[in-house]
């Protein structure tokens, strides 16, 4: 007791207030992800913040192929000084179907990027334990209950759920970045990326019965980069800034020319905003369903939206989002970073 006492004499009341706020605020995630640049800004946000604490990093072949998402991983970790985040290598392909990548988007690496290469620290590899069983193992394990973060295609995710579908009661939320309510697709004109590469890993996620965040198009295109915010970004002065100008310069380049705009959305950190201050972000609970064969629809997000087949609700799917809201949150949480 008198330890405890001088301790919280010692750091004052204003301090232990702040301190026990984080304590109960602080989210504890899996971020599951395929970098990417747009994921490599989701690990950094979330690492930057003391609200949330991540568990482990979970990669999947995604925009690119496994090895390549792995790597990128420890990369941005070791850019922003994070080596303690444990990285763990997961599925390298969808559940039936072959991968599908986004070099055209990510480039050769899947995180090309002006500027010098990153070198991993020499000392830092990723896990030897398979990320489907860490997610498990950390599900069950966990006092605390979990919330899933995938920025990529659900397939680590849906693996989980299968493979021990008793974790189901220790995850908080999945909150995904994946789908398109009612928007165009960008990899059919009906399919988001993540969806479209396993269409059959979405429903089991979206048949779980977890309670369910889409991030969709929907929102991730209004949250834009364009060069006065990579010019804003750049006023932080530290490297992790540098870095995120360096990653979009490359990134941007696709996205010009495809919308023929100065807008690049930035889908991923979508997942992390959205923990870090929901009302960021508005949406409503509808039913979700995704198309897993047709040829011309593969992938399609069938949403709901007015609740006409009276299927139950099972996600809620995200519509609007605060383009200031969401860079100022942005820029103030990179400013925490080396
Ligand atoms: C999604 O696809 C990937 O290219 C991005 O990283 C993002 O997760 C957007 O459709
Ligand atoms: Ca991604």
């Amino acid at each position: 007791l008198t330890i405890i006492t001088n301790i919280l004499n010692g750091i004052g009341y204003k301090d232990l207030h702040y301190l026990l706020k984080v304590l109960l605020m602080t989210k504890k995630i899996i971020l599951d992800c395929d970098p990417g640049h747009d994921d490599a800004v989701a690990i950094m946000l979330a690492a930057s913040s003391k609200e949330i604490e991540i568990l482990g990093i979970t990669c999947v072949g995604g925009n690119s192929g496994l090895n390549n998402t792995v790597n990128n991983a420890l990369k941005v970790c070791t850019l922003i000084e994070r080596t303690d985040i444990k990285v763990y290598s997961g599925a390298n392909k969808p559940i039936h179907y072959e991968l599908f990548t986004a070099e055209y988007v990510h480039g050769k690496t899947g995180l090309d990027k002006k500027g010098d290469p990153i070198i991993i620290d020499t000392n830092y590899k990723p896990q030897e334990k398979h990320g489907v069983d860490f997610i498990i193992e950390t599900c069950k394990s966990s006092t605390d209950q979990i919330y899933l973060c995938p920025t990529g295609p659900l397939t680590n995710i849906a693996l989980s759920l299968q493979k021990d579908p008793s974790i189901k009661k220790n995850i908080k939320e999945i909150v995904f970045m994946g789908g398109a309510a009612m928007c165009l697709g960008n990899t059919t004109p009906s399919a988001e990326f993540n969806i479209y590469v396993d269409p059959h890993a979405a429903n089991i996620v979206l048949d779980s019965g977890i309670p369910l965040t889409m991030m969709g198009l929907d929102v991730t295109h209004q949250v834009n980069v364009n060069s006065k915010i990579i010019k804003s970004m750049n006023e932080n002065k530290n490297k992790t800034s540098k870095f995120f100008g360096e990653l979009m310069e490359f990134y941007t380049i696709f996205h010009k020319e495809l919308y023929e705009t100065e807008e690049t959305p930035l889908h991923d950190p979508c997942v992390i905003a959205y923990l870090l201050d929901p009302s960021i972000f508005s949406g409503k609970k509808v039913n979700v369903r995704v198309e897993e064969n047709s040829e011309l629809t593969r992938g399609k997000t069938v949403v709901d939206w007015l609740g006409v087949t009276k299927r139950p609700a099972n996600c809620f799917v995200m519509n609007q989002a605060n383009n200031e809201k969401f860079f100022q949150l942005l820029k103030d949480n990179l400013s925490q970073l080396p």
